[in-house]
């Protein structure tokens, strides 16, 4: 069984990432356990300093749940051409440690913008040493409201691509291993 991560890098209540990353949840294929992370707005900004035996005890299980998952999925809105500083601010408590290394990972896409947003994710996490999945997943969602965004990724061509996503992203963990 791949146990894979899956992160949101909004906490907005109405996020439309985060219930694209609960959909792929509903929609893995057999062999694949989808758990969806929901420590982000509880970590501590990250200090250098508070690494090592001082590491925040928030920082330390999302360390842990990187190291012990197979493979990383991340769900990101674009703000200000950027990544927001939320999902940063998690991907920089991982940069010290092995959590991150050959680590498998995807991008997933709630919104057809948002081209500085995945260039910037993608460029960090390659700086990390995370092994990026080329391929990805995108289901325009951007602007929608909740009622819609259920009805959209309850499509039957929409759980399909997120079944084949995921098909494809445990093929190439398996590659990695
Ligand atoms: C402060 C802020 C800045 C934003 N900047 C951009 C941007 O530079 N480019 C873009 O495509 N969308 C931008 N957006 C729109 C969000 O990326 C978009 O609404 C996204 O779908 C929100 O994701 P969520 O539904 O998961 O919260 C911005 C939104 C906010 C709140």
């Amino acid at each position: 069984m791949l146990n894979i991560l899956a992160i949101s890098g909004s906490l907005r209540a109405a996020s439309t990432n985060s219930a694209l990353v609960a959909a792929l949840a509903r929609n893995t294929p057999e062999g694949c356990h989808v758990t969806v992370y929901d420590g982000l707005g509880r970590l501590p900004v990250f200090n250098p300093d508070d690494e090592g035996e001082r590491t925040p005890q928030e920082a330390s299980a999302l360390i842990d749940t990187v190291t012990r998952a197979d493979g990383v999925i991340i769900s990101c809105p674009e703000y200000a051409h950027g990544v927001p500083g939320g999902l940063k601010n998690a991907l920089d408590w991982l940069v010290s440690r092995d959590a991150a290394v050959g680590k498998p990972a995807m991008l997933a896409h709630a919104s057809p913008r948002s081209l500085f947003a995945r260039a910037a994710l993608a460029e960090i996490m390659r700086t990390m040493s995370f092994a990026m999945y080329e391929g990805g997943l995108e289901i325009a969602l951007l602007g929608k409201k909740p009622p819609e965004v259920e009805a959209i990724l309850t499509e039957p061509a929409n759980e399909l691509a997120m079944h084949d996503a995921l098909v494809t992203f445990a093929d190439f963990i398996r590659e990695q291993t």
